[in-house]
């Protein structure tokens, strides 16, 4: 502070520590620009960073017996609140092992029994986006969306994962399967089942951003929960929103499921190289019969 930085946020767990903290500001004349939050550090720089604050610099100084794994997921959490081209210094008893820190450069001194990092963030170099869905089945709305992505992005990945409120008609795998044919002629586009958590498989990708298809209003207030939950649970994570064509607005897989279950003609809904397969394995055919008969 005293070499002119704007503000600080001392960040501490000890009532006593943070009360001498309070007092050495005060007395240094720093008051009204340091702001000491008591607290886990954990929790505070998780909510800081939720709440969109960032720092040019980070000095962290945790408990040296602290184990490694902890250590990569504070620093993950630390670089959450970085801006960009900022730093973080972390002092440590050991050498930090390079594979437990996510996004992070670090260049190491030993100073004695203290080790000091320097961290700076590196920027992943792959623009990288992730478009997920239940894609039972695929439709040519979800369709363009990918290829209007596949347009934006270094890649594309198209993550077809479950959602609890819907009980798909075929497995992960055969949808996956499906969305491999009709995007088979992209070449910055890959399929993959997604298992768990939307958050946990962007991180696993190294992947920041999702991208959505928007179609009518009604779609808002489900995207918009998803991404506040989300944001909540990755902060670094960025959903962004592409505008359904108009022919698509009302076009869904639901839709589809329904007119392929009593045998209805989807030619035009789903993806040509899909048509065959969709007609054969939605069809319910006792329903199919029945609105016939
Ligand atoms: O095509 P859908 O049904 O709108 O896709 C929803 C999907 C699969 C993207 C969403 O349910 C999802 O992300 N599922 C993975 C589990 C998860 O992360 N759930 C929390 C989302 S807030």
């Amino acid at each position: 502070m005293s070499r002119g930085c704007e503000r600080a946020t001392f960040v501490e767990k000890n009532p006593k520590a943070a009360y001498v903290i309070r007092e050495n500001l005060a007395r240094a004349r720093f008051a009204d620009y340091g702001e000491v939050v008591r607290g886990d550090v954990v929790e505070v720089v998780g909510r800081l960073a939720m709440e969109g604050h960032r720092y040019d610099l980070i000095f962290a100084d945790p408990p040296y017996r602290i184990p490694a794994r902890e250590t990569g997921g504070v620093l993950e959490r630390l670089s959450a609140l970085l801006t960009p081209g900022g730093c973080v210094v972390f002092e440590s008893g050991n050498l930090l092992s390079a594979e437990t820190i996510i996004n992070l450069k670090g260049v190491s001194r030993r100073y004695g029994r203290t080790v000091v990092t320097f961290f700076e963030r590196t920027e992943t170099t792959m623009n990288l986006a992730i478009c997920p869905g239940s894609f039972d089945p695929i439709t040519v709305g979800h369709l363009d969306i990918i290829q209007r992505a596949s347009r934006i992005y270094d890649h594309v990945v198209v993550a077809v994962g479950a959602n609890f409120s819907k009980k798909p008609r075929l497995s992960g795998e055969e949808r996956a399967r499906l969305i491999e044919k009709a995007t088979g002629e992209f070449e910055n586009v890959s399929v993959e089942v997604m298992e768990g958590l939307l958050v946990d498989f962007a991180r696993e990708q190294e992947a920041r951003v999702i991208v959505k298809g928007l179609r009518v209003f009604s779609d808002f207030e489900s995207e918009f929960q998803q991404a506040q939950l989300n944001r909540t649970l990755y902060p670094d994570l960025e959903t962004v929103y592409i505008m359904a064509v108009a022919e698509h607005s009302f076009l869904s897989s639901s839709a589809v499921r329904e007119i392929a279950r009593y045998g209805g003609d989807v030619r035009g809904m789903v993806p040509e190289e899909v048509l065959d397969i969709v007609r054969r394995s939605y069809v319910d055919r006792q329903a199919a019969a029945s609105d016939k008969g």
